[in-house]
């Protein structure tokens, strides 16, 4: 079979990266989509199983911090385009163990680069590397204003000296060796396949257990939420329609304090759960705060909305309560993703706080 496009997407068995590679697979069977994933904690085959045996998808398992096996990778695939997701993505993580940050998110991303440079040496025509980061790396917000495409570069936490690093090399590139390149900056995912380590997804799978919801300090730091399935639209708008050597915000219009956020979500799990409403509330703890914490982020999308005509289409409520009722009709997923080290993850980062 002959393909149009051979499109490499980094990061596939992810949580983001499995709605893209499912967009892309879905509305464009005239391209090859080559998913290359490690499957570290948060990569899981599961997430991408009404694609596994469609005629344009290979999954590879590999890692982008192997030089030799990416650049053979390149040579072999011949990849005209390269969605670049993969990455460590977990801000406590990276104040636990900053190593596999700098690893994976900065080596990785060289890796990649050099090995699409090489195989286009001949010529960019109808190439693109297009490279997936975080509104992270414009630091922190006050109380006022939002980030734009030209905000300065500020990253607080090793997770976002990372990809601020990787996003300077991405520019870097395309400045020194014309390697055509588009980067994109987006706000807090939320949405079905998303591990629970982060606060959606934890507070889900805490009230089902429980647990106790575990708020760093007061609750009060603020973040722009945006449904996954509303980035991967953006991101397909961006890699066909987007301008090279361009950066785009994406963002969900969307702020909420992180307490507010929480309380809105125990109403909607009461709900699901056909509970008095209050009970999950109960479950609430306050808890040390996460070291460095920045207090609020908030995205400018107006270049992506005006240039590309692409906006967010949920509502927040509705969003949420999608997001509730695939994690309560996906139990043998959670109980999956749960099992193993979770455990000792979790008692790592709440028990002992
Ligand atoms: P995730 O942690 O859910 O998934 C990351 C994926 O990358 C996993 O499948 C993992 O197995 C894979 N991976 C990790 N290290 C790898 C390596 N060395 N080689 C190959 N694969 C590896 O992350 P996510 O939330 O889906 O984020 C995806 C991308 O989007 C990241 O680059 C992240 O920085 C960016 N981003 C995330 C958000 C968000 O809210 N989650 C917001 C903006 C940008
Ligand atoms: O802004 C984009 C970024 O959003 C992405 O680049 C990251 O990959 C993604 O993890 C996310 O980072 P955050 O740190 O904002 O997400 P997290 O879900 O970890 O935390 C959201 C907010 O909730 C934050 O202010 C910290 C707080 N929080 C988080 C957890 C896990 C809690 O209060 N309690 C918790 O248990």
């Amino acid at each position: 079979m002959s393909f149009e496009k051979t499109i490499l997407v980094t990061g596939g068995a992810g949580f983001i990266g499995c709605h893209v590679a499912k967009l892309f697979v879905e509305n464009y069977p005239n391209y090859k989509i080559v998913n290359l994933d490690k499957l570290t904690y948060a990569g899981n085959l599961e997430n991408l199983t009404e694609i596994e045996d469609a005629p344009n998808y290979e999954f590879i398992k590999g890692d982008i911090v192997d030089e030799t096996f990416i650049t053979d990778l390149f040579e072999k695939n011949q990849f005209d385009s390269v969605i670049h997701l993969a990455a460590e993505s977990h801000v406590d993580r990276s104040i636990l163990n900053p190593n596999e940050f700098i690893f994976t998110n900065i080596v990785g991303t060289t890796n990649l680069l050099n090995a699409a440079k090489k195989l286009w040496e001949n010529g960019f025509e109808k190439k693109l590397f297009y490279h997936v980061s975080t509104d992270e790396v414009y630091g922190s917000l006050g109380e006022e204003g939002h980030f734009v495409e030209t905000t300065p570069y500020d990253p607080k936490s090793p997770y976002s000296a990372s990809k601020a690093s990787s996003d300077h090399l991405v520019r870097a590139y395309a400045h020194t060796y014309k390697l055509p390149v588009v980067i994109s900056n987006c706000s807090n995912n939320y949405g079905p396949n998303q591990f629970p380590e982060k606060l959606i997804p934890l507070c889900i799978h805490n009230i089902k257990n429980n647990l106790p919801l575990p708020i760093y300090g007061k609750g009060e730091n603020v973040r722009d939420w945006l449904y996954v399935k509303d980035h991967s639209d953006a991101i397909d708008v961006i890699f066909h329609h987007g301008k090279t050597g361009e950066t785009y915000n994406i963002g969900g219009n969307n702020e909420w304090t992180n307490i507010d956020l929480v309380r809105m979500l125990c109403k909607i799990m009461d709900k699901k759960l056909g509970q008095n409403e209050g009970v999950s509330e109960q479950l609430i703890t306050f808890v040390k705060d996460r070291a460095g914490h920045d207090l609020r982020y908030a995205i400018d999308s107006s270049k992506l909305k005006n240039g590309l005509g692409w906006e967010p289409s949920l509502q927040f409520e509705e969003g949420l309560e999608k997001t509730v009722d695939w994690y309560l009709s996906n139990g043998n997923w959670l109980d999956n993703v749960t099992s193993g080290n979770y455990q000792k993850y979790y008692e790592t980062q709440y028990v002992q706080r």
